[in-house]
């Protein structure tokens, strides 16, 4: 049974919210499925819509995938720390996910991620030009190099901290997550906060 939104169990809607990611990974056109993937750069935030690719409540990990010269992947190296907003307008509810990341782009995971992509995906990471590359027109960005090493990066989030917002008629709801060692293993620690 799926957990309502409407409760009073920090613990229920802390389930609800890893749920709902999980759900949002397989299903095509929904609102979770693509979240904002904030970053920090040289010259300030920065921010982008991803695909979410994966994620395991246990490990508290999302993935994204990219193509490892594009801007977000040198921000993430210098400067691990992300925030991944969702909102999903039918339900009014935005999850923000404080994150550290990690880029892969060699090792078992990430080859394990490219070999679950589809082909029809792969040409995402087999362009001839990086992302940004300024150029004459626009037809000359989308040149397919299948011949070469694919530049795909999977971009691996442990989320430290949920921030919950329910947009409700009767008075809107807002939860903070925070993940923390405890005795028996670490936790999510919830508190309600004002909205
Ligand atoms: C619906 C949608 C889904 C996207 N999914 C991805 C993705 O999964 N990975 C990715 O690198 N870029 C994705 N993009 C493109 C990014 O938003 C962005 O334009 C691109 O990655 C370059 O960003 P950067 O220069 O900040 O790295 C997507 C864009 C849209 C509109």
């Amino acid at each position: 049974m799926t957990l309502p939104w409407n409760t009073t169990s920090l613990d229920d809607l802390c389930q609800r919210i890893w749920t709902e990611l999980g759900v949002a990974v397989g299903e095509v056109g929904n609102p979770w499925r693509c979240p904002v993937l904030s970053t920090v750069s040289a010259a300030g935030a920065d921010a982008r819509i991803v695909v979410l690719r994966s994620v395991d409540s246990a490990a508290c990990e999302l993935t994204a995938h990219s193509d490892l010269r594009a801007s977000k992947v040198e921000q993430l190296r210098a400067d691990d720390r992300s925030v991944w907003v969702f909102y999903d307008p039918s339900a009014r509810v935005q999850v923000r996910a404080r994150c550290r990341m990690t880029v892969h782009d060699s090792d078992a995971r990430a080859m394990e991620a490219w070999h679950r992509t589809p082909s029809v995906n792969r040409m995402n990471y087999l362009q001839r030009l990086p992302p940004g590359e300024v150029i004459p027109t626009p037809s000359v960005g989308w040149e397919n190099r299948a011949e070469a090493r694919p530049e795909f990066g999977l971009l691996l989030a442990r989320v430290e901290m949920l921030d919950a917002l329910w947009l409700k008629e009767t008075g809107h709801f807002r939860a903070r997550f925070t993940w923390v060692a405890a005795v028996g293993g670490a936790r999510w620690q919830g508190e309600w906060v004002a909205p």
